[in-house]
């Protein structure tokens, strides 16, 4: 069992975002949690982080050969990247959208995302913790 997280533009500077949306973990913080959540979980996690919209459409390719699972957080291009979508619309493998913030409570702009229909499932405003939740949502989908 094998997943990519996939953080997009911005969140390496997470810790330093705004607190009261974003919780003020680090994005380091935030993937020991998740490679300690996912060997709770049994699985194998690779995280990946870019600003670079080109690089993240690339990785969304490599995970084709390998993951059975993909977790995206493209930040900002979750809201117009195209190129992602069109890159993430060939994963035949579960695809969880994630947002540590509530993108619907925030800005008109940010309710829209053009990989929401792509995602067996998405997790919104949830913190940190909403990897978790995807992590375990994607290790379920696998036993069906
Ligand atoms: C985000 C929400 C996006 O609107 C924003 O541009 C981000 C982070 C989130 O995780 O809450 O960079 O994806």
């Amino acid at each position: 069992m094998q997943v990519v997280v996939l953080n997009g533009v911005n969140l390496d500077v997470l810790g330093r975002r705004d607190p009261k949306l974003y919780g003020g973990v680090s994005l380091g913080d935030l993937e020991t949690r998740i490679y300690e959540w996912a060997s709770q979980l049994h699985c194998h996690v690779r995280c990946r982080q870019t600003n670079n919209e080109g690089e993240y459409v690339g990785w969304c390719h490599d995970a084709l050969d390998w993951a059975d699972g993909v977790i995206a957080n493209p930040g900002a291009w979750t809201h117009y990247s195209y190129a992602i979508r069109d890159a993430l619309e060939l994963l035949t493998v579960p695809l969880v959208e994630v947002h540590i913030s509530n993108v619907d409570e925030r800005e008109e702009w940010r309710r829209t995302s053009v990989i929401a229909d792509l995602a067996a499932k998405r997790v919104i405003g949830k913190g940190p913790d909403g990897y978790r939740e995807a992590l375990e949502f994607i290790v379920e989908e696998s036993k069906k």
